[in-house]
């Protein structure tokens, strides 16, 4: 997890901490909101949970805590905030809300979602459920809300093969990505029953453009999100979360490293770990970065975008995140 509190960061220390990844002229466009929205959370107590993937002026600029999707859960649930304004994705939001159910979740642009989670539905699970009596299921976090109330336990990428194995059994169906699924089938023996999803920014990457990478910088260090092909986590040094990731870099300090996912991390990483050289192949997520300054200032001024679940879905959800947050990291 990344924990940071900005609360009493000037412009200018913001400024003096992201300058080697943002070049100043953009810098003069995001200062003026980046004050505006740091004054109006203090306003309105509220507080901002922003992933990792999202833009270095909301991770460094107006974040009082940015992290991987299990931290933000887990943060969520813990704040005594009125408003969370969650930057990152939809399924985000929902897990926030489903997690301090009392808060009002704000997240600033509605068609931020995720192709994991769009890839499967309530009524897959209830027929994978009728297919396979009997068999738990487990779902990652990228999923709506609708297919958490349809699910055992949840998990992210930082505690998948460990939430599989709290269950106790020797059959977990696994949805809805494929080549976690796979990730975690390497890791255990349980037999993992699958769904057909995939993220439209992690199947980019090709353990080709791994290798070619690695021959051109032999020290490199490569790292991998375990949502990539299985050739393209074979080809690396180390596979995690995304928090995993910036853990790796932190602790490690290789001179060179290749973070194989979402390349905003890169910056956001670089700004914390000056000696270190990132090599940065780019696949941006464009539901991420839907989030802007502009968008979260209207959002939180207006407290519009506000993230409803019905209560019988929320009650059945909360089920899931809760069990998952409790099995840990
Ligand atoms: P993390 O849980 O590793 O932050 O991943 C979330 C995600 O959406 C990665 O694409
Ligand atoms: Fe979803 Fe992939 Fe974007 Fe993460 S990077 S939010 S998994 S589409």
């Amino acid at each position: 997890m990344t924990g940071q509190n900005l609360k009493n960061d000037s412009l200018d220390d913001i400024y003096k901490k992201i300058s080697s990844v943002m070049p100043e002229i953009e810098w003069k466009v995001h200062a003026p909101l980046i004050e505006k929205i740091n004054i109006l959370k203090k306003e309105k107590n509220a507080v901002i949970l922003a992933h990792n993937y999202q833009t270095p002026e909301i991770y460094h600029g107006i974040a009082d805590i940015s992290a991987d999707s299990l931290a933000l859960a887990v943060e969520a649930s813990k704040t005594s905030a009125n408003i969370i304004v969650l930057c990152g994705v939809h399924f985000m939001a929902e897990t926030a809300k489903l997690m301090n159910p009392q808060k009002k979740v704000l997240l600033p642009d509605m068609q931020a979602g995720c192709s994991l989670a769009s890839s499967i539905t309530g009524e897959d699970v209830r027929m994978l459920k009728e297919k396979y009596p009997g068999v738990p299921v487990v779902s990652y976090v990228n999923t709506s809300a609708e297919v958490k109330a349809e699910t055992d336990v949840c998990c992210t990428s930082a505690n998948a093969v460990k939430v599989v194995e709290s269950l106790g059994v020797d059959k977990v169906i696994f949805l809805p990505d494929h080549y976690l699924a796979n990730y975690v089938q390497k890791n255990t023996k349980v037999k993992i029953i699958s769904w057909q999803g995939t993220c439209i920014v992690h199947e980019k990457f090709t353990a080709k453009e791994v290798d070619d990478i690695r021959k051109q910088n032999p020290e490199i260090k490569i790292i991998a999100h375990p949502e990539c092909p299985p050739d393209v986590i074979s080809a690396s040094d180390f596979a995690g979360s995304t928090s995993g990731m910036v853990k790796y870099v932190k602790e490690n300090q290789p001179k060179k490293v290749l973070l194989v996912t979402e390349c905003t991390m890169s910056d956001n990483v670089q700004v914390e770990n000056p000696n270190v050289q990132f090599i940065k192949p780019c696949n941006l997520c464009p539901y991420m970065k839907k989030i802007t300054l502009g968008k979260i200032f209207d959002c939180l001024r207006n407290e519009t975008n506000e993230i409803k679940i019905s209560h019988n879905i929320a009650t059945m959800a909360r089920k899931s995140v809760q069990r998952m947050v409790e099995i840990g990291r």
